[in-house]
């Protein structure tokens, strides 16, 4: 069966390396598995611009997270921690009170960095920020990404040959992950 999958990534720049990861990832999933990118420009959450007519980023990305059957979360790591934008989108997706668009979404987390450790401490930040939000978020396989110089091809996919089959793997037990939550 087809699944919709929102994909929410934690960056705004031109060239981000988790944007890159977050497509090839998507070139390597089960074609059961439909993407639908989200637009991160958007403002910083305040409860004062939430009303009857909040920011139409905001509309947006509830509306896109609501639609989709699952979510993949693809952040960089600022300061050992998810990205202020990866935060800024899960603190928008969450309200107003009581229509957290996140509830029991099937989830999958994964994190990429120049740095050798690929992200691992904003990963788990990111787990532990939606926990509360009830998302049903596959525990493992876990994926932090070292992107090295020559990790993209000129075409944006995954040309690291250890990576590549790994990350192939991810994306088919996410698949699995979501019909198991969807069942
Ligand atoms: C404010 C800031 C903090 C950063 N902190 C970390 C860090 O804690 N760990 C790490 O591995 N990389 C860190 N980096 C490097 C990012 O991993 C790198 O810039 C990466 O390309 C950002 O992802 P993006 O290209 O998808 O935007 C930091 C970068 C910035 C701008």
């Amino acid at each position: 069966m087809t699944r919709s999958v929102a994909v929410i990534v934690g960056s705004l720049a031109k060239d981000s390396i988790n944007r890159k990861l977050a497509h090839g990832l998507a070139k390597l999933a089960p074609a059961s598995l439909k993407f639908d990118f989200v637009d991160m420009d958007m403002p910083l959450y305040n409860l004062d611009l939430e009303t009857s007519t909040p920011p139409p980023a905001w509309t947006a990305l509830r509306e896109k997270v609501k639609a989709a059957d699952a979510v993949l979360f693809v952040t960089p790591e600022y300061n050992r921690s998810m990205s202020g934008t990866m935060k800024n989108a899960i603190d928008v997706a969450s309200r107003p009170w009581g229509k957290n668009v996140l509830d029991k979404k099937p989830a999958a987390a994964i994190s990429a960095s120049v740095g050798a450790m690929g992200g691992f401490g904003a990963n788990h930040h990111l787990r532990q920020s939606v926990s509360v939000l009830n998302v049903a978020m596959m525990p493992s396989p876990e994926a932090f990404i070292h992107v090295t110089p020559t990790f993209f091809a000129a075409d944006g996919s995954v040309a690291d040959e250890k990576a590549a089959p790994y990350l192939k793997k991810i994306m088919e037990a996410f698949a699995a992950w979501i019909e198991q939550q969807l069942k």
